[in-house]
């Protein structure tokens, strides 16, 4: 088993846990990761995910042992790293919680994820370069949005790394806590986002997602659109009413979306 599973009340604690390969992303691990989510992300008591690793590595990117010996056709022929498209249909929100290392595929996992909460020990890098390749998992794609492209250009072709609170600088991540206080912050964080009704969080990261993938105009017509959409929910009738009636909305999260 390469991963591990906590529950804390409707927040799913997911460990990366392949500590002879400091969670290097090898196809097991990714199986294994993908399908213990979508398994997740099918049940209405689950509301936020959180993603981490151990208190010096959150991964060290795709397993280069893995991948070394292969050739062009192998890579072509296997759509090598397509597996990570079935984690971006995840639709319930993820958070990164990342101390240590998140390198290559690992700091890509993390973009992959809807927020990335740092440990003042977090390092950040695409190191691709030195091994004669680029990133596959999306850096080059999903940093540049991220961070710009003078960043990521920098990032990607020094193979540099930036620590946390360059990070937080950068707009990767959005807030930084102790190592010791990571966890516990970012499960809170991740309660206070499970505790509001999924249909509109599962619809507001969507919202924000497409923001990378349309035109102002475009975007801006799919968020009205996914507004409206949102006063046929029992979620919208509670939460507005409860502020009318003065009183603390009870949102029923047995829904799935
Ligand atoms: N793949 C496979 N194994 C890895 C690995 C990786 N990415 N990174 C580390 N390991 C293994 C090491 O080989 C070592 O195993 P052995 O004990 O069997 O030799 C073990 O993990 C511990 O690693 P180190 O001894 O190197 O630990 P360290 O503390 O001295 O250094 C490190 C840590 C600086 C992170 C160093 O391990 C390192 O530079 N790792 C490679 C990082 C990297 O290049 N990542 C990009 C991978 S390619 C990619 O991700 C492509 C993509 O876009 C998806």
């Amino acid at each position: 088993m390469n991963i591990q599973m906590e529950r804390h009340d409707r927040v799913a604690l997911i460990y990366l846990y392949r500590s002879e390969a400091l969670n290097a992303l090898n196809t097991d691990l990714a199986e294994e990761l993908i399908t213990i989510l979508e398994t997740i992300d099918a049940d209405p008591a689950i509301g936020c995910i959180v993603i981490t690793g151990t208190e010096t590595y959150f991964s060290v990117g795709a397993d280069i042992k893995e991948m070394h010996a292969k050739t062009y056709e192998d890579m072509q022929s296997e759509d090598f790293f397509a597996i990570w498209e079935r984690f971006t249909a995840i639709k319930t929100p993820k958070i990164a919680a990342v101390a240590g290392y998140a390198l290559g595929g690992g700091c890509e996992l993390a973009l992959m994820c809807d927020l990335i909460i740092g440990a003042e020990n977090a390092v950040f890098g695409q190191p691709e370069i030195k091994l004669g390749v680029i990133p596959g998992i999306g850096g080059t794609q999903r940093l540049t949005h991220l961070i710009g492209k003078a960043r990521a250009m920098d990032l990607i072709l020094t193979g540099d790394t930036i620590n946390a609170e360059e990070a937080l600088k950068y707009g990767l991540i959005s807030r930084v806590f102790s190592v010791e206080n990571l966890l516990p912050e970012t499960i809170s964080i991740a309660q206070r986002i499970a505790s509001f009704p999924k249909i509109a969080s599962v619809i507001a990261r969507e919202a924000v997602n497409q923001s990378l993938e349309l035109s102002l105009r475009e975007g801006i017509l799919f968020e009205r659109r996914v507004f409206h959409s949102l006063f046929a929910t029992e979620a919208q009738k509670e939460g507005m009413n409860a502020f009318i009636e003065k009183r603390t909305a009870q949102f029923n999260t047995t829904h799935n979306p």
